[in-house]
């Protein structure tokens, strides 16, 4: 079985003002027709007509969410005509480590053990098939044991992405595309090591995306973070199923400690050496995480100005802009490389240089709650 994992945890802070903690972005028709939580789950469509043996195992996602987004979740699907095999709802998030155990004691209680594919609800991918490809290999890799990550090559320093350090090309029967082995995985470097790693030609961005079998998950957390491993297990003793979602005990799960599946796991994997092979794909497909603005600015159509318009806009002698307008016109003239969001009840205008310093804001706003 291929069973996907949607994590749809996330506040997307920095897509404030229409990503708001009660209506994040992987619910919000960001980058499409469809909102990012939707694309997730329709980019699988096709795998089983394309690769016939890995796709015959695909069976419907596993969302694991906070609690307060559970209509925003069903909903979605039901507009979708989709089932979820279950939507999971955490009292708080505790970062992806827990969401992920929580997933892999769910999809394990019956006594299978799927491989998971595991996937946040907030990136694009423009090539789907090329995707579905890379899930393919990835699938027959993990059915042999391997952890599998895919590897984006890198465009600039970032320091908020994994770093994957590529080595010797890795063997496995019948695969499509390259594979290379996972030397090591650095969480989040400072911008001196991004930048060396970008300099060396020798390490990929981690896409965030892993396909595992649900088993050598559970025994990674269960080595390298315990405490994690028995708060989750503690807190799925008493799962309860109302016929539409999933609730752990939610003392419990609170009671669990908060890191992340890289931090946790990734960056520790090579430490156990060859008997868990670590293999990376790189995926040359038009990903993005869609982080900030300037992000979704960049994977939008934009037209012969380089201006990306939605709603009511007017552009003059301008070039280079994200421009939202929700519920106004909005006039934009002479202005260059400017993102501005107006909805409602909140209007932004920043310097897309500045699009990571938009957290801010709703820094500011919760502190003043
Ligand atoms: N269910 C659940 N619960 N989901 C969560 C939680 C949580 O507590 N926290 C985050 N998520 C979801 C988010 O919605 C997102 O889809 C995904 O998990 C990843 O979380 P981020 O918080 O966005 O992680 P990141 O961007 O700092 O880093 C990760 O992604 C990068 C690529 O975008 C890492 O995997 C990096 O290594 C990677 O480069
Ligand atoms: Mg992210």
């Amino acid at each position: 079985l291929l069973q996907p994992v949607i994590l749809s945890g996330g506040s997307g802070t920095r897509l404030w003002p229409l990503s708001r903690e009660a209506y994040p972005k992987q619910f919000l028709p960001l980058t499409g027709e469809h909102t990012m939580l939707q694309e997730t789950v329709r980019r699988l469509d096709g795998l089983e007509r394309e690769h016939p043996r890995q796709g015959a195992g695909l069976v419907d996602p596993i969302v694991v969410c906070n609690e307060a987004h559970r209509f925003l979740v069903a909903e979605q699907f039901r507009a979708m005509g989709r089932r979820a095999a279950a939507i999971v709802l955490e009292p708080e998030g505790r970062n992806t480590a827990p969401a992920l155990t929580l997933a892999a004691r769910i999809a394990t209680a019956e006594g299978a053990d799927p491989v998971l594919l595991v996937m946040p609800a907030d990136h694009t991918i423009a090539d789907e098939p090329g995707f579905r490809t890379a899930v393919a290999d990835a699938f027959a890799l993990a059915s042999e044991g391997a952890v599998v990550t895919f590897g984006i090559v890198p465009g600039k320093p970032e320091t908020g992405y994994g770093y994957i350090r590529r080595g010797q090309p890795y063997h496995g029967d019948g695969l499509e595309g390259a594979a290379y082995r996972l030397e090591a995985f650095v969480e989040k470097p400072d911008a001196a090591t991004a930048e060396s790693y970008l300099a060396s030609g020798d390490y990929l961005w981690n896409s965030g995306i892993f396909v595992l079998r649900a088993s050598r998950w559970l025994a990674l957390i269960e080595r390298f973070r315990p405490d994690i491993a028995e708060a989750v297990i503690r807190a799925c003793a008493a799962v309860s199923d109302d016929g539409d979602f999933q609730r752990v005990d939610p003392a419990l799960f609170a009671a669990c400690p908060s890191d992340s599946i890289d931090y946790a796991v990734m960056e520790r994997l090579t430490a156990e050496g060859e008997s868990v092979p670590a293999v990376v794909l790189p995926l040359d497909v038009g990903w993005s995480d869609v982080g900030a603005w300037s992000a979704l600015w960049e994977v939008r159509a934009r037209d012969a100005e380089g201006n990306v318009c939605d709603g009511d806009t007017f552009v003059h002698e301008a070039a280079d802009n994200l421009l939202i307008a929700q519920h106004r016109m909005l006039a934009a003239i002479g202005v260059n490389d400017l993102i501005v969001v107006e909805t409602p009840d909140a209007v932004l205008v920043a310097d897309k240089a500045h699009a990571q310093d938009v957290k801010a804001v709703t820094e500011s706003l919760r502190r003043a709650q």
